[in-house]
């Protein structure tokens, strides 16, 4: 009989969407095919440490400050995925240090297949800033925006406010150039809501990204999502629509349990419109060099009076939630891929990806 591939589905994590870690993993454990695979369930804890096997799966229903870490269970963390002797590892973590290429370098170094992007595609998706960067080189539409570090903004706010004023019109959305589940994020309405919010995501990170409000004044901007799956010739989802129940699409919106803010799957557009996002998905993942898969978020600015509808690429996410409900799955259930399909094409992805970079050559010789 042939050896079961062996694939370490690695969740929890350091960052604020641990928790959306947990969820996401314990989908993909209960989903992946037994049969094929050989299954090595490896928590990291809110603290970082490493679990495997039991102890990893305990992370799923425990918390981790209940949790009594046994200290043989916690793996030295730079010898771990070599040690686990894993074929492939599935990293379903979301945020920093788990979508952002820091543990992607890890596997690198360690010469593990693993599942999505690369050092560099997490890492530029992740980089709100670096990110639009990139979409402008591929000259992808985006909304205006400019980036400022929290140190212009500490050291001369009225400067910055006057900057932010000429290129921009309120309403405007600030945000910290990393990071993710809307953390940090304010729309500001006039001056007086400006420098809060620029205090706010200051906290969170050295570089800031404030851009123009999609909508405009009292208008909410419709909230596209295409889920896109691939290596080299990458293929994206039907388009699904997220129609949030606040003034935006926060924290509460995406998490909250009394949140109503349900997808609609596929999006109600025209032909043409849902080509263009399509192709404009592909075209994002391919600009931040991503692999595997990603979700690319798009905003649209409704059709007013003597103004077309508009459509602006807001972000790519290298690791999408992953729950069997969340808006990458049910995408690609949408478009004919079921989740356990997924599961296996994602595995397959890892795998190919890691051949082909095989293929290079570190040193002249
Ligand atoms: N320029 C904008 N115009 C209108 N709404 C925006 C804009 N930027 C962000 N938003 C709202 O804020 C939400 C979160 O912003 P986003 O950039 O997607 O951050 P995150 O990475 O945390 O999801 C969006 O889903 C949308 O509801
Ligand atoms: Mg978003």
């Amino acid at each position: 009989m042939k050896k079961k591939l062996r694939i370490g589905i690695l969740f929890g994590g350091r960052s604020g969407e641990h928790e959306v870690s947990l969820l996401s993993a314990a989908s993909v454990l209960k989903a992946i095919d037994k049969k094929k695979y050989e299954v090595v369930p490896i928590a990291i804890t809110k603290q970082g440490h490493w679990l495997r096997d039991d102890h990893a799966t305990a992370l799923l229903t425990t918390t981790p400050e209940t949790l009594s870490l046994a200290a043989s269970a916690d793996i030295e963390v730079a010898a771990a995925p070599a040690a686990l002797g894993v074929d492939v590892i599935f990293p379903v973590l979301h945020g920093t240090f788990g979508e952002d290429g820091t543990i992607q370098g890890l596997f690198e170094l360690a010469d593990i297949a693993y599942v999505g992007s690369g050092v560099l595609g997490s890492a530029a998706g992740m980089d709100k800033a670096i990110m639009k960067q990139l979409f402008h080189a591929a000259g992808l539409p985006q909304t205006p925006y400019i980036a400022l570090t929290r140190t212009q903004w500490r050291t001369d706010a009225k400067r910055c406010t006057k900057t932010i004023e000429q290129a921009l019109q309120y309403p405007i959305f600030v945000k910290p150039a990393n990071l993710g589940s809307s953390v940090g994020i304010s729309k500001v309405h006039n001056r007086a809501e400006l420098a809060p919010a620029m205090d706010l995501a200051a906290s969170f990170d050295r570089r800031l990204v404030i851009e123009q409000g999609v909508g405009g004044p009292g208008v909410k901007p419709r909230e596209l999502e295409v889920a896109v799956l691939g290596n080299e010739t990458p293929e994206a989802s039907v388009v699904g629509e997220i129609v949030p129940d606040r003034e935006f699409y926060d924290y509460d919106s995406k998490y909250s349990a009394t949140s109503t803010s349900d997808p609609v799957i596929p999006a109600a557009l025209t032909a043409a419109e849902s080509k263009q996002i399509r192709a404009m998905a592909i075209a994002a993942f391919q600009a931040c060099d991503c692999a595997g898969l990603a979700r690319v978020d798009f905003l649209m600015e409704p059709k007013t009076r003597g103004k077309k509808a508009a459509i602006y690429l807001n972000e790519i996410n290298t690791m999408p939630g992953f729950t069997s409900i969340s808006m990458y799955p049910k995408l690609w259930g949408a478009t004919g891929v079921n989740y356990k399909t997924l599961i296996d094409r994602l595995i397959q992805l890892a795998i190919e990806r890691h051949k082909e970079k095989q293929q290079t050559q570190f040193t002249k010789q």
